[in-house]
């Protein structure tokens, strides 16, 4: 071990460059300097872990090569690495998620689509012995792992466009052990699971789609832009190329009164909400608000 003293010194030291000098993301509030350091610690001492199980652990002890590391790391992240892929960690509803550059890092907010859509699929076990779950635009399987993780009769589908993408969600399957109850598939929204078998077979489709303009996407900070993938965020020259499709293209695919949810973003809420109240195939249209009350997510039944 480094000389104690010593030790306590650079670690001060390392601790003040994050408190003085890192940018956190408002789409992160879970990262400050103190979380941040506090994992950054457990990866130099060989020990990758997200932030929640970061805080319940205390600080490792430090070899001389394990303070050099975490020096190391704290200036990637000061460049504007990601802490999700410095760790390769991602805390979602409770859940460490393996997280790469392949697919777009969990935010929080996604959390108010992932509960509601859970307290759907709840609702639905109590009526029946089997809850099938498609989750489009499924990243890295983040919201859809987490609702099999929490409710033992879902049955998963998940698609993506992107093949890395469906790839980490498939290793986060197995690291979640959750392998047996999940199918991953690549392809263009409901084009993976569009065959017979699929037809009006859903209880719930949940979504996250890229559902920004693609001008707002070029004016994103850094450490997004420059460490995640453009996809995951581009909805096209108004942001809602997806959206709209999602809620045209769902129909084929849910039972009659099957459940659609998914997130939109600041603004889309008022108008997706008149647009699906104005369609003849969906009832009971509603959305959930985050904490400063902007809708952002919908849910709504199909006739
Ligand atoms: C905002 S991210 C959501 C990821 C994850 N579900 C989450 O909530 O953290 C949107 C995802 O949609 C995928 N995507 C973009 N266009 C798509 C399309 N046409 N069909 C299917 N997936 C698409 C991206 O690859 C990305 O993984």
């Amino acid at each position: 071990m480094v000389a104690r003293a010593q030790s306590d010194t650079r670690l001060a030291d390392l601790r003040a460059r994050l408190e003085n000098s890192l940018e956190i993301l408002p789409d992160k509030p879970l990262e400050t300097a103190e979380t941040t350091f506090a994992a950054l610690a457990h990866l130099a001492a060989g020990n990758p872990m997200g932030i929640y199980r970061s805080q319940q652990q205390a600080l490792p002890d430090l070899d001389e090569a394990a303070m050099e590391r975490l020096k190391d790391l704290v200036e990637k992240r000061l460049s504007g690495i990601p802490l999700a892929h410095l760790t390769g960690r991602q805390d979602f509803m409770g859940l460490e998620f393996l997280s790469s550059a392949q697919a777009l890092i969990p935010r929080r907010e996604t959390e108010i689509l992932g509960r509601s859509a859970l307290e759907v699929v709840v609702d639905i076990a109590q009526q029946q012995a089997q809850v099938d779950v498609l989750d489009v635009c499924c990243g890295m399987g983040n919201i859809l792992l987490s609702i099999l993780n929490q409710e033992a009769s879902a049955r998963g589908f998940g698609s993506d466009i992107s093949v890395e993408a469906v790839a980490l969600a498939q290793r986060n399957a197995v690291h979640l052990q959750l392998e047996d109850r999940v199918t991953f598939r690549a392809g263009d929204l409901f084009n993976p699971f569009d065959e017979d078998a699929f037809l009006s077979f859903f209880d719930i489709i949940t979504c996250n789609p890229p559902y920004i303009s693609a001008k707002n996407v070029g004016a994103m900070p850094s450490e997004i832009s420059e460490h995640e993938p453009r996809l995951a965020f581009d909805g096209g020259p108004f942001g809602i190329g997806i959206l709209y499709r999602l809620i045209k293209e769902a129909v084929r695919f849910l039972k009659p009164g099957g459940w659609l949810c998914f997130e939109v973003g600041l603004g889309q809420g008022p108008p997706m909400l008149k647009r699906m109240n104005n369609q003849t195939d969906w009832a009971n249209v509603s959305t959930v608000a985050d904490e400063a009350g902007a809708p952002r997510c919908i849910a709504a039944q199909i006739k």
